[in-house]
């Protein structure tokens, strides 16, 4: 019987706390995090490694949903003294360039369930505490189910938002804080969750607006891709006092951890599907912790046992998924990556390949990165002509871009997406490429 993989696993942002694993301590420092009246929360780590699905569980947790917090054996940390928030949940994008776009899109976001709008005290529109998760019992928030009697009238609050983006967002937030946090649900503070915090290109004055707008009514959580909080917040000297509690590296996952995806999967397909431990410990080394490759290689397994009618996933299995992987039959969104990026040149795949298994870790920031120097040794051994003509490609944005140049040093590069650095590890460049002193990322 065919079983859909989807079931178990999921590329999603992990949002139902009964499929999110792991991640113990970074939920004890979210937990701290929530429980500091005026704190921050500042969530950051490498591209795909977890942080949304981590901020989403922040968001369950601080409306009052603790049953994560139980699973990871945190139970005792809960009392009744734990602080609950009502939320606001927004993801930001390139548009927004400033400050000023960042609360004038606050203010204008029209999303039920998670948009700052929902909250606004206004006749007519109505508001019913809802679940968001699957069990009722769980935190409740608050989601729109009628915008009011003309239907959405945003017009109305963009009149009230054209002079002082930044006044007009105080006030706002001051009516939710009134109406909805303190009378209607009874909770401590609102939380503003902002998600994808590193794409704002000016970061100028956003800290210390931060700093000035939360209170023990007001918190902000913030979201982003770096390496360190200066990557997400340029005048974090402004709000560092605000994130002694609150700054949570997220890194890549512990064996035990992805053991852990593979054993939640089992439960949501009812053990219709099993895992061998070797088979788990197969896709954990090849994963390089990232649970995004973990999840993938789980579908693909599930797939694969289906075609070959097993309820039963062994190496055998993992290594039929690691050969679809290697041809590039596996996985579609990063196959057209890697062919974006090498175009038609041989030269250029294997300077990719050369590039990917390259390891150098920065002592400072623990990152990986590449080393021209190192590359252009092996280069040669390998045939590959002109790499200075070969190498623009893979830097220029319209093809990815797949490598950035570190600011450090000349010829210092980094992947931008430590996810296709492993993918063109596990691609097939005909011959394998084994180099010395290569460890996995
Ligand atoms: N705690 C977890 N348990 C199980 N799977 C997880 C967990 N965290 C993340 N994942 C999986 O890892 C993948 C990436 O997760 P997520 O989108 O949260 O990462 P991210 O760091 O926000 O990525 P990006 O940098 O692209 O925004 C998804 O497939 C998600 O399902
Ligand atoms: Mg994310």
């Amino acid at each position: 019987m065919a079983i859909d993989a989807e079931i178990g696993f999921t590329s999603d942002v992990i949002r139902d706390p009964t499929r999110f694993v792991g991640r113990a301590e970074a939920l004890d420092d979210c937990l701290k995090g929530l429980n500091t009246p005026t704190g921050l929360i500042a969530v950051y780590g490498k591209r795909g490694v977890g942080k949304s699905s981590l901020l989403r569980q922040v968001q369950q947790m601080a409306v009052g949903d603790y049953r994560l917090l139980k699973k990871a054996g945190l139970s005792h940390k809960i009392s009744n003294s734990t602080r609950t928030y009502l939320t606001v949940y927004y993801t930001c994008d390139s548009l927004i360039k400033n400050a000023d776009d960042l609360f004038t899109r606050l203010c204008n976001d029209q999303n039920d369930e998670d948009g700052l709008l929902r909250l606004i005290p206004d006749d007519g529109k109505e508001l019913v505490e809802f679940s968001r998760a699957k069990e009722i019992s769980s935190g409740a928030d608050l989601k729109v189910v009628k915008w009011g009697a003309k239907g959405v009238e945003t017009s109305k609050y963009a009149r009230a938002v054209e002079n002082d983006i930044v006044q007009s967002f105080r006030n706002y937030v001051e009516s939710i804080v009134q109406h909805q946090v303190k009378r209607r649900m009874k909770r401590d503070s609102l939380l503003i969750l902002l998600d994808e915090f590193d794409v704002i290109e000016d970061k100028a004055g956003i800290g210390s607006m931060i700093k000035s707008l939360s209170s023990p009514s007001v918190k902000f959580a913030i979201c982003g891709i770096g390496s360190d909080l200066s990557d997400l917040v340029e005048d974090h000297q402004s709000v560092e006092r605000l994130l002694e509690e609150g700054a949570v590296n997220v890194g890549t996952m512990n064996e035990a951890e992805v053991f852990s995806i593979f054993r939640t999967a089992e439960l949501l397909f009812e053990n219709a599907i099993l895992f061998c431990d070797d088979a788990i410990k197969e896709i954990f080394l090849n994963s390089g912790g990232y649970p995004y490759l973990a999840q993938l290689l789980g579908k693909e397994c599930v797939n694969q046992a289906t075609r070959l009618q097993a309820s039963s996933i062994d190496k055998t299995i993992v290594s039929m998924v690691l050969g679809d992987v290697k041809s590039g039959k596996a996985f579609p969104t990063l196959e057209r990556q890697y062919q974006t990026a090498i175009g038609d040149s041989p030269h250029r795949k294997t300077l990719l390949h050369l590039m990917a298994a390259q390891n150098y870790i920065n002592p400072y920031d623990g990152a990986a990165r590449v080393l021209l120097k190192d590359v252009r040794g092996d280069a040669s051994d390998w045939g590959v002509e002109y790499i200075d003509q070969n190498l623009p490609r893979l830097l220029e944005k319209k093809y990815g871009p797949i490598l950035v140049r570190s600011p450090e040093k000349q010829g210092v590069y980094e992947f931008v997406n430590p996810i296709f650095q492993l993918y063109v590890r596990l691609r097939d460049l005909q011959q394998s490429i084994s180099i010395s002193g290569v460890r996995p990322l």
